[in-house]
C-alpha cells in the first residue's frame, strides 16, 4: 500500500517523540490510517541531532523550504514553534498544496485566521490537535464529540509549567524561581518561559479552543491575560486555609454581549476535581447545553503525549486525503471479518 509522505520541520522534543511513537505503534497506526505514514524528509538546523533521532532513512536537510516545496511530500508537520519562520513555512507549504499538522499554538492564535483562509482557498487541511493541552484530544472533543451542543463555557488548566509551579510551591513550599528552573529542566517550559508564567501560552491555547467552541475567528488580542508572577507563597497558603486552590485558568464564555476570553489565577474550591489537577497535568471542563459538564484530563506537555496528538492528526489527514471510499469513513480500528478469540 502506498505510504503517505511526511516532511518534518524541527526535530526537538516532540519531533523525537513522533519518531518513537510512529515506530513503536507502526502496526496500529497504519491500520487506523489505512496506509503507512512515513517521515521521508526532516529539516532542522542541527543536522547531527536530526541524524541521531531520524537515522539514515529520511532525507535530512537544514533547508526547511526545500521540504515544504518538495513534490514528494503530502503532509508537512511543523514543530519549529514561534511566529517567525514557522509562519512563512506553513504558508509556503499550503501554497504548494501540502496539508499541515502543527503543534504551534502561538502561530495559530496570532496568525491562524490568515493561515486557515489560505488553506481553505487551496483546499488543504491544517490540523492542530497538539497545539492545545498536549495529549488530551480536546480539539477533536470540541469539534466532533460535542458538535451537537451550543457550548456555554469552557475553563481549563492548559499550561503545565504554571500548574507544576503552583503545585510544587504548595506541596513543598519551594520558591517560585527554583520550581521554574525545575520545570525548564523537565522540558515543560517554552523556549521563552515568560510565555508560560505570564499566561501568554495559556491565552494562545484558550484563543484556539474559543474559536472552535464558539465558531468565532481567532482573537488573541482580545484576551485578558494575567500570569502567576504576582503570586506569592503566602497567597497559596491563605487560599489553602480558606479551602481553595489557586489555579491558572484559561476561560471562555458565551455572554449576551459577546465571547469572553481570559486567563488569570483563579480560586477554586479544593473539593472540585479540577482543583486537584497537580503537577504538569492539564484539564479542561467544557459545558455544552445538551451534554452538560464534561471533563478532559491528561498530560499537557512532553515528547510522547504531544506526539500522540501530532500522530492522531496525521492519521486523520491521511484518511481524509485518500480518494479510496473505504478509508474516507471513520476507522473501526478492527477488521470485522477477522474474528479472533478474545483473551480474558
Ligand atoms: N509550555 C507548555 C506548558 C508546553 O507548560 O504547558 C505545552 O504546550
Amino acid at each position: 500500500m502506498k505510504a503517505i509522505n511526511v516532511g518534518l520541520l524541527g526535530i526537538g522534543t516532540v519531533g523525537g517523540g513522533t519518531f518513537t511513537v510512529l515506530k513503536r505503534n507502526e502496526e496500529e497506526i497504519t491500520r487506523r490510517a489505512g496506509r503507512p505514514i512515513r517521515i521521508t524528509a526532516v529539516a532542522d538546523k542541527n543536522l547531527e541531532l536530526a541524524r541521531k533521532v531520524a537515522g539514515e532513512g529520511p532525507r535530512l536537510t537544514d533547508d526547511a523550504f526545500s521540504v515544504v516545496t518538495d513534490p514528494e511530500i503530502d503532509i508537512v508537520v511543523e514543530l519549529i514553534g514561534g511566529y517567525g519562520v514557522a509562519k512563512e513555512l506553513v504558508l509556503k507549504a499550503i501554497e504548494n498544496g501540502k496539508h499541515v499538522v502543527t503543534a504551534n499554538k502561538a502561530l495559530l492564535a496570532v496568525h491562524g485566521n490568515e493561515i486557515f483562509a489560505a488553506a481553505q482557498k487551496k483546499g488543504v487541511m491544517v490540523a492542530f490537535e497538539a497545539a492545545v493541552a498536549g495529549g488530551i484530544p480536546i480539539i477533536k472533543a470540541l469539534r466532533e464529540g460535542l458538535s451537537a451542543n451550543r457550548i456555554q463555557w469552557l475553563a481549563g488548566i492548559i499550561n503545565g509549567t504554571t500548574n507544576f509551579i503552583l503545585s510544587e510551591m504548595r506541596d513543598k513550599g519551594l520558591p517560585f524561581a527554583e520550581v521554574l528552573k525545575e520545570a525548564q529542566a523537565l522540558g515543560y517550559a517554552e523556549a521563552d518561559p515568560t510565555f508560560d508564567i505570564e499566561g501568554i501560552d495559556a491565552a494562545h491555547k484558550a484563543t484556539i479552543m474559543s474559536a472552535i467552541a464558539f465558531g468565532v475567528p481567532m482573537q488573541f488580542s482580545a484576551a485578558h491575560v494575567e500570569g502567576i508572577t504576582a503570586l506569592d507563597s503566602v497567597d497559596i497558603t491563605y487560599a489553602e486555609q480558606l479551602g481553595y486552590r489557586i489555579k491558572l485558568l484559561g476561560i471562555s464564555r458565551m455572554r449576551p454581549e459577546g465571547i469572553e476570553l481570559r486567563v488569570h489565577p483563579t480560586l477554586i474550591p479544593a473539593k472540585r476535581l479540577i482543583a486537584n489537577v497537580e503537577g504538569a497535568m492539564n484539564a479542561v471542563v467544557v459545558f455544552g447545553d445538551a451534554v452538560g459538564p464534561t471533563l478532559y484530563y491528561g498530560k499537557g506537555a512532553g515528547a510522547e503525549p504531544t506526539a500522540s496528538a501530532v500522530i492522531a492528526d496525521l492519521v486523520d489527514v491521511t484518511r481524509l486525503h485518500t480518494a479510496d471510499p473505504e478509508h474516507r469513513v471513520p476507522h473501526l480500528a478492527f477488521q470485522p471479518d477477522q474474528v479472533r478469540d478474545l483473551k480474558v
